[in-house]
């Protein structure tokens, strides 16, 4: 039966008091769905994290949005992987393609968190993604095979087993944008695991793929239907409380199903 991880990125979205609601109410509708099939986790802003933590429900995954690779030291405005392993996060988002547009966060960078993150057994979720401009060239899968080379570089075959990985076409993600076709998706997904299996012989064909960019209702399953398929990271659709319950309803029935 297949297994299924979906999860949210709030992004610089939800004051402390919103985010602790949002975490009780996915806190009820995930012991309803009672879907073990399911893997919850969401990942709010770093103001939200400590209060949140607190009143977690432990089969669901917390998150952290971003960070810096040091432990310590003269970094204004960073946050290291002691002090979010110290809060007791699950995982970390590395890589989103804003952090790489308005940040500038490259690769070289990601491969340092990835790393750092490992350190710390907090687990990666890295977020790759070719703008329209590469999928326009024809380059996507270049693209996305140098992202995970470079990001995934010194990683060991045991190392990897902890790592998830999120496709996320930068054109697809976000409002304006544009819905990716689900055999667009698949046939994508099908190439970062060949590139997975090429540099991890042992492990790469375990390691977590989700989709992510403008999911939402309508498409979930449709995504959902690719092989090597095995998550998804949804923004807008998921911070709409009932229309994630719908999501997740769906999905309970597609798993159900198969
Ligand atoms: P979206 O965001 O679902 O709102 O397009 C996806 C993301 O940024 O991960």
């Amino acid at each position: 039966m297949k297994k299924v991880i979906i999860g949210t990125n709030w992004k610089m979205h939800k004051t402390i008091d919103e985010g602790k609601v949002y975490s009780q109410k996915i806190s009820e509708i995930y012991d309803k769905l009672n879907e073990e099939n399911i893997q919850l986790f969401f990942i709010p802003p770093h103001t939200s994290l400590v209060p949140i933590k607190e009143q977690m429900n432990p089969k669901i995954w917390l998150g952290a949005q971003n960070m810096h690779w040091e432990e310590e030291g003269a970094f204004t405005g960073e946050i290291s992987p002691l002090m979010l392993k110290e809060i007791g996060i699950d995982l970390i988002e590395l890589g989103h393609s804003e952090r790489r547009q308005y940040y500038n966060e490259n690769d070289s960078d990601l491969n340092k968190k990835v790393h750092a993150a490992l350190k710390f057994n907090i687990t990666p979720l890295l977020c790759i993604g070719e703008t329209l401009e590469h999928k326009n060239h024809g380059i996507s899968k270049e693209i996305l095979s140098m992202q995970l080379k470079v990001c995934l570089h010194g990683v060991s075959e045991d190392q990897v087993e902890n790592i998830l990985i999120a496709y996320e076409p930068v054109w697809a993600i976000g409002a304006g944008s544009i819905e990716a076709e689900p055999m667009y998706v698949h046939e994508i997904h099908d190439n970062i695991r060949q590139v997975l299996v090429e540099l991890f012989p042992k492990t790469g064909h375990d390691i977590p793929i989700l989709f992510g960019g403008s999911v939402n209702g309508r498409n979930a399953v449709s995504y959902l239907k690719g092989p090597q398929v095995n998550g998804l990271f949804i923004g807008r659709s998921a911070w709409d409380l009932e229309k994630f319950e719908l999501i997740l309803r769906d999905v309970k029935d597609y798993i159900s199903r198969n």
